[in-house]
């Protein structure tokens, strides 16, 4: 199986390493990325929030216990989905796995669709984006990170 993309994260150590760094407070993604992305995204109240490569969706977590309407978080690895759905554990939000590329994206159904790092591995984001622009209500945001 090619390692790249989602596959890549399905390697043990890879995902073992991965989640020990993410899951670290002094990081560059805790100190510097996500502080720009929630003030981009917030206020999240009452919004329909799809994340694509959503990871261990712990910011989904967040989101629902910050007023959230509801929280969808596409992942393309098994082991990463499977790890985003224990995060959700107990809340209504919900992860499917799926490529960011092949999901059914439904029409007009989010008001903020999110992509933390995910998009570098996507080779032809134009489809992606139309599908983006598609999902999202009039007015929506498209907050992405890489
Ligand atoms: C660097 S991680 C970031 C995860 C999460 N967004 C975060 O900020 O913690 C990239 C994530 O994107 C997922 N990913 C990469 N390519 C993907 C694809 N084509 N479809 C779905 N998920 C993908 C990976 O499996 C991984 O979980």
């Amino acid at each position: 199986m090619e390692e790249t993309g989602p596959n890549f994260y399905d390697n043990e150590t890879v995902f073992a390493t991965y989640m020990r760094h993410r899951q670290g407070t002094d990081t560059p993604n805790e100190t510097l990325e996500k502080p720009v992305i929630l003030e981009l995204v917030y206020p999240i109240a009452n919004k329909r929030i799809l994340d694509l490569g959503c990871g261990d969706a712990a910011i989904g977590r967040e989101f629902l216990n910050h007023g959230a309407a509801s929280y969808v978080g596409v992942e393309g690895s098994h082991k990463m989905a499977a790890t985003a759905i224990q995060t959700l554990n107990g809340t209504s939000g919900q992860v499917i796995l799926q490529t960011i590329e092949d999901w059914a994206y439904p029409s007009t159904a989010f008001d903020l669709v999110l992509a933390r790092l995910s998009l570098h591995y996507i080779a032809d984001l134009l489809p992606v984006f139309a599908n983006v622009f598609r999902t999202l209500t009039p007015g929506g945001k498209f907050v992405f990170s890489d």
